[in-house]
């Protein structure tokens, strides 16, 4: 671990644990296998390939993943108990970089309906789950689960016993979404000055009240230095955090958030495609940065003003984040200056006149429609340049 003072940011990707056990995203090993590739060269610092207790399939999973990636630190998760241990570590025995991730939850609500056991019971499972892991990694992880909901006093107690147990991370997760901001940051601000230099203070932030991202940003402003998320923020209920949107805040807001991490951005699309190839559904349109909308713009105020500068409308380049290429969607909004750009990339240069006349007609079909479709607009210039396509383009 490079000095903890510094504004290295540690991502730990989940996707193949945390979001592959949501609805409509479980993976088989070959397609846990063909991700983890996308990952690796995404550049994660840690990859949780499963839960090797919850099924044969997990255990291979975990089991493949760290030998395909030796190079890379993998982790398997483990709830604090024996049988969960011993299957992380068999899972991880031949790994060159392994992690076991122990985990119970801390919350009075857990332990009264999940448990029926005392606070004391719990925190004698999680130091004796750090012991037991210990003796098959040296690298452990151990998260208190529904750490947000957790009074404040025992959570430093349990993050105290467990770090003085040899856990080398201590993440804090918002398993339920219920954390803001500012009151997060309070949290882990204590909880970072509490262990110091002795652990690396971790985040695992839900999206429940959409805050996942601002949740996870605000503890490593208050000195969090691990991250977990998701790739398309996939994960339990509404999901995780975003990685492609953590990582890119960090990259293009610098000037405010002067954290570094590894992550190779120009992967992220590739990475979101191929995630949506393997479960059952895509990041939303308007998804930041991988959404199919993220770098289109329609609006004709919008779309003059990126035909002249495009950092007028766009923060980033998409090139960045690995999507192709900008687009000029043409609706209703849309104004003459993309319509001839379309027109020239659809081989037409128009005259003033010409042009006006096809947007007048243009507008007529854009107002009934969600979109025009290229084949329209060339339908259009057809009746206003009454000239087949092949003898005006030539
Ligand atoms: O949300 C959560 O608390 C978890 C832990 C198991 C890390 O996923
Ligand atoms: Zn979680």
């Amino acid at each position: 671990m490079e000095n903890l003072v510094s504004n290295r940011v540690y991502v730990f990707d989940t996707t193949l644990r945390d979001g592959e056990q949501s609805p409509g995203c479980s993976m088989t090993l070959p397609e846990k296998l063909r991700m983890a590739k996308h990952l690796v060269e995404l550049g994660v610092d840690i990859l949780e390939a499963g839960f090797p207790i919850a099924s044969e399939g997990d255990f291979e999973s975990v089991r493949a993943v760290s030998q395909e990636y030796s190079w890379v630190q993998v982790a398997a998760l483990a709830r604090s108990v024996r049988g969960d241990i011993e299957r992380a570590a068999k899972a991880l025995e031949k790994a060159k970089r392994s992690r076991i991730h122990t985990f119970i939850a801390t919350s009075d609500i857990h332990l009264k309906y999940k448990f029926n056991k005392s606070r004391q019971q719990i925190l004698d499972e999680a130091v004796a789950g750090v012991q037991l892991a210990r003796t098959y990694a040296e690298d452990v992880e151990f998260s208190a689960e529904d750490a947000t909901r957790t009074d404040p006093d025992y959570l430093e107690q349990v993050t105290l016993s467990v770090v003085a147990a040899g856990a080398r991370t201590v993440n804090l997760p918002d398993t339920v979404g219920w954390a803001v901001p500012h009151e997060y940051g309070q949290l882990i601000a204590r909880m970072v000055k509490a262990v110091g230099d002795r652990a690396v203070i971790s985040v695992h932030c839900h999206d429940d009240l959409g805050l996942a991202v601002a949740n996870s940003i605000a503890a490593v402003q208050a000195g969090a230095r691990q991250i977990e998320c998701t790739i398309n923020g996939i994960g339990e209920r509404a999901g995780n955090a975003s990685l492609e949107e953590i990582v890119c805040a960090f990259k293009v807001r610098k000037d405010q958030l002067p954290f570094e991490t590894k992550i190779v951005t120009e992967h992220l699309y590739p990475a979101s495609q191929c995630l949506t190839s393997i479960i059952t559904f895509g990041p939303q349109p308007n998804k930041a940065i991988v959404g199919d909308n993220a770098f289109a713009h329609e609006a004709g105020i919008h779309q003059d003003g990126y035909l002249k500068n495009k950092a007028t409308y766009e923060i980033m380049d998409p090139t960045s984040v690995g999507v192709p290429e900008s687009r000029l969607v043409l609706g209703k909004h849309s104004g003459r200056h993309a319509l001839n750009q379309r027109c020239g990339h659809l081989g037409f240069q128009l005259s003033k006149d010409q042009l006006d006349e096809v947007y007048q007609l243009f507008t007529a079909v854009a107002d009934k429609k969600k979109g025009v479709r290229n084949d329209e607009i060339l339908h259009i210039i057809h009746q206003v340049t009454g000239t087949p396509a092949a003898a005006a383009r030539a």
